[in-house]
């Protein structure tokens, strides 16, 4: 059971504020009457709720795909160039945070959720959900060295697990990883010799970034990919 101001303010339409003036003058109703106590409880799995004439579109979770630009952090902090200032600021009201890091200057796919069970499964060193990331490299990398990232390599405190590496060119390729230390990818191309000179995820836990994104967008994903973040999650 959920009160009304809340599940009315979680779909971010209007303030609770906004919703308790609207219940005041007769623009609210649960299941076709009017509600001007905004404190009343609902059935959230079941009322139909309507909002200046308007049905209200209440879901418990929201799933939005980002292509993340270079220079904004991973983080909900409002203090600092976080990735949810690209966002309306609904979301931030609405609690969503990032699902995992991207350093600083790597771009691409990052999801933002406020499914926390979800986002703990997908990140949890258990679950092994793959990321793949576009990469270029400088100096230029070879088989040998590609097969080396494959295997396993000496990060400086830990030996990664077994990776795949397509090389596109000797300077590029993509790296599908099953974990995510501390600048991983970065610190594996070291171990080989080489430096990443640019990182993007191009797929995260079954899911392909939207190429249609520009840097810095974002957009709801479809009922089909957040069918399918959830199916990963269970894996
Ligand atoms: N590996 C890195 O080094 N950086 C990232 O942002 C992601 C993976």
């Amino acid at each position: 059971m959920l009160r009304i101001d809340k599940y009315i303010a979680d779909t971010g339409i209007a303030s609770r504020k906004e919703i308790k003036d609207a219940a005041r003058r007769g623009l609210v109703a649960v299941d076709g009457k009017t509600v001007r106590d905004v404190g009343m409880r609902i059935d959230e799995s079941s009322a139909r709720v309507t909002y200046c004439g308007q049905a209200v579109n209440w879901q418990k979770y929201e799933y939005l795909m980002l292509n993340k630009p270079s220079g904004y952090i991973s983080s909900t902090e409002d203090s600092s160039k976080t990735v949810m200032k690209l966002l309306p600021e609904k979301y931030t009201k609405m609690e969503l945070f990032p699902c995992g890091r991207l350093d600083i200057d790597t771009v691409g796919l990052l999801i933002i959720t406020n499914d926390g069970p979800l986002a703990h499964r997908l990140l949890s060193p258990k679950h092994h959900a793959e990321k793949t990331y576009f990469y270029r490299c400088s100096p230029p990398i070879g088989e040998a060295e590609a097969q080396r990232l494959e295997g396993g390599v000496d990060i400086g405190d830990y030996i990664t697990k077994t990776a795949t590496v397509e090389l596109i060119t000797p300077e590029s390729g993509n790296i599908t990883l099953t974990e995510g230390k501390f600048h991983q990818i970065k610190r594996m191309f070291e171990a080989v010799g080489s430096n990443i000179t640019y990182l993007r995820r191009i797929k995260f836990a079954n899911l392909s970034l939207d190429e249609s994104l520009a840097e810095g967008e974002w957009r709801k994903l479809t009922p089909k990919e957040t069918e399918i973040l959830r199916k990963t999650g269970e894996l």
